[in-house]
């Protein structure tokens, strides 16, 4: 009996300590492996013995200063991340200090000088400076020391990306600024050491993009920038070359169009070389308001790669895993609860929607009316849930809105589970007639007695509810 209940007790602790994330789920809260939720936003993706190291900003609700720090994390598996701390901290009084702008952190190996060196857009917070950072360390990890802030070949640079090429050199990727005789976008090479601009590759011209980053498939280099709309997402862009100096294609979407990249903006990009393929993971930030910048959330999804046309296209999954081992992605397939098929009360009421599945959607789910949702089959622990909804409220482009207002960009929904505690759903922008989806973490009870209650937070407009789709546990068994 004693024996028996310590056993009991050590499964259980063995089991919490042993739960690891089955899949990557572009646009969910990601948690590290403490348990706390990963800021690394606008980040770098370096691979080195055998892991994948991101660096990013650090975003927190009790951090309110400009510049709270680059986070790093590590992962051998890209769906469970170790914290392994600020890779560089602000220094009062200085050009990296909380008042200033450190961002779009990438980290990249010295051969030459044995030292990791962290590259990053540096600004001051009228982003007037429009400078370029790098700090070093010996350890990928830091902590990092700022070496040189400058203008890089003594012009203006804007936003930051880098990039490593197979021969082992490197590459700066900025815009040159917003001033009339601007609006470029540049490659430059990097010095051999790794700690200086020193040669102007290639310029697009007057396109006026940002947030660049390369991804390169051994036949063709594609570039990434997104449209400059601040947190606003927009359709971001891309260009195919066959050699990094061009010459540069036609620029064409990387997603489809009117989705605004499912909400996201270009910030890197994963190559996963396995046994039986090259998985190249576009990466992007799902930025949030500048009222809740924290949550703003990550969207990475493998791209569909065409060399022989230079086309790069990434399309929606829900989640997917991926063995690193072989590259081969899986995407695993949920239960569909169409919406049409619950029950609603107060204003809501089913619609046609020709986007939709089972072409209905369930709109005006505002004031006091819900939406539930019945008879859903849950294993008892916790699964990933996709809501597919419509919210057309940014329409015309690029969506409209200021900052400061969490309801900006977005409507809000709640949702409660066996009529208990509700959680708050995001339900971004998605222009008209786009079906898009944003996950959650819900735990229903093993078997199929479960229902889900939506309505819209404080009686606000939730967005119209197409369907939602329930997947299998988020950790391993
Ligand atoms: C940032 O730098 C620019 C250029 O020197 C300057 O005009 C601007 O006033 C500075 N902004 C702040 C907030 O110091
Ligand atoms: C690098 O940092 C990690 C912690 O992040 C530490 O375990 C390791 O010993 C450090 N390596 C060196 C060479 O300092
Ligand atoms: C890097 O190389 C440049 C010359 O290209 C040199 O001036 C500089 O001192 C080197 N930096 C480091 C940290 O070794
Ligand atoms: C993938 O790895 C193999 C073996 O290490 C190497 O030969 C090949 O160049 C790599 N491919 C890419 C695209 O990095
Ligand atoms: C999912 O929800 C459970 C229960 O609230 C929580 O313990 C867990 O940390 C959550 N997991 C993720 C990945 O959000
Ligand atoms: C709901 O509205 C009340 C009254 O306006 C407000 O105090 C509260 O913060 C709101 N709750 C949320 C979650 O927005």
């Amino acid at each position: 009996m004693r024996f028996g209940l310590s056993a009991l007790f050590l499964l259980v602790v063995g089991v919490q300590a042993a739960r690891r994330n089955k899949y990557i789920v572009p646009g969910a809260e990601w948690r590290d492996t403490d348990g706390n939720i990963i800021s690394g936003h606008a980040g770098g993706i370096t691979f080195h013995d055998g892991k994948w190291y991101w660096v990013g900003q650090n975003e927190r609700p009790d951090r309110p200063e400009l510049f709270s720090g680059l986070n790093l994390y590590s992962s051998s598996d890209l769906a469970n991340w170790d914290f392994e701390g600020q890779a560089l901290s602000p220094v009062p009084d200085t050009l990296i200090g909380p008042g200033t702008v450190v961002e779009r952190p990438k980290i990249i190996y010295s051969e030459e000088t044995q030292l990791w060196n962290l590259w990053f857009h540096s600004d001051n917070s009228s982003y007037g400076l429009l400078r370029q950072g790098v700090a070093t360390s010996p350890n990928i990890t830091g902590p990092y020391e700022l070496l040189q802030i400058f203008n890089p070949l003594g012009g203006p640079s804007q936003d930051f990306g880098l990039f490593q090429d197979v021969d082992g050199s490197a590459y700066a990727l900025y815009s040159n600024g917003d001033a009339d005789e601007s609006h470029d976008n540049i490659i430059a090479r990097l010095n051999s050491n790794f700690t200086n601009v020193e040669e102007l590759v290639y310029t697009f011209f007057d396109f006026d993009l940002e947030a660049p980053s390369i991804l390169y498939t051994g036949r063709r280099y594609y570039i990434f920038m997104s449209h400059k709309t601040g947190y606003r997402p927009n359709d971001v862009n891309y260009f195919s070359a066959e050699k990094i100096a061009g010459p540069w294609s036609i620029q064409s979407y990387v997603a489809p169009l009117g989705t605004r990249t499912f909400n996201s903006q270009s910030t890197m990009g994963i190559t996963v070389n396995g046994t039986e393929k090259t998985t190249y993971i576009w990466c992007g930030d799902q930025w949030s308001t500048a009222a809740d910048l924290w949550d703003s959330r990550y969207l990475w999804l493998p791209g569909n790669v065409n060399d022989d046309i230079g086309e790069f296209k990434i399309e929606w999954h829900d989640l997917y895993s991926i063995d690193v081992k072989t590259g081969v992605v899986s995407y695993p397939e949920g239960k569909t609860y169409e919406a049409e098929d619950g029950q609603w009360t107060g204003s809501a009421s089913a619609t046609v929607c020709p986007a939709c599945s089972g072409n209905k959607i369930v709109k005006d789910i505002q004031g006091d009316a819900t939406l539930t949702i019945s008879n859903i089959v849950g294993t008892g622990q916790p699964q990933w849930v996709s809501v597919y909804y419509h919210n057309p409220d940014g329409l015309f482009g690029n969506n409209r809105g200021v900052s400061g207002n969490r309801f900006v960009l977005n409507r809000w929904a709640t949702v409660s589970v066996n009529g208990g505690a509700a959680q708050q759903l995001r339900q971004r922008d998605t222009n008209a007639g786009i079906i898009l989806s944003m996950p959650l973490n819900i735990t229903f009870n093993e078997g199929s007695d479960n229902f889900i209650t939506i309505s819209g937070l404080n009686g606000t407009k939730a967005s119209d509810i197409d369907r939602i789709v329930v997947y299998g546990n988020i950790y391993e068994d």
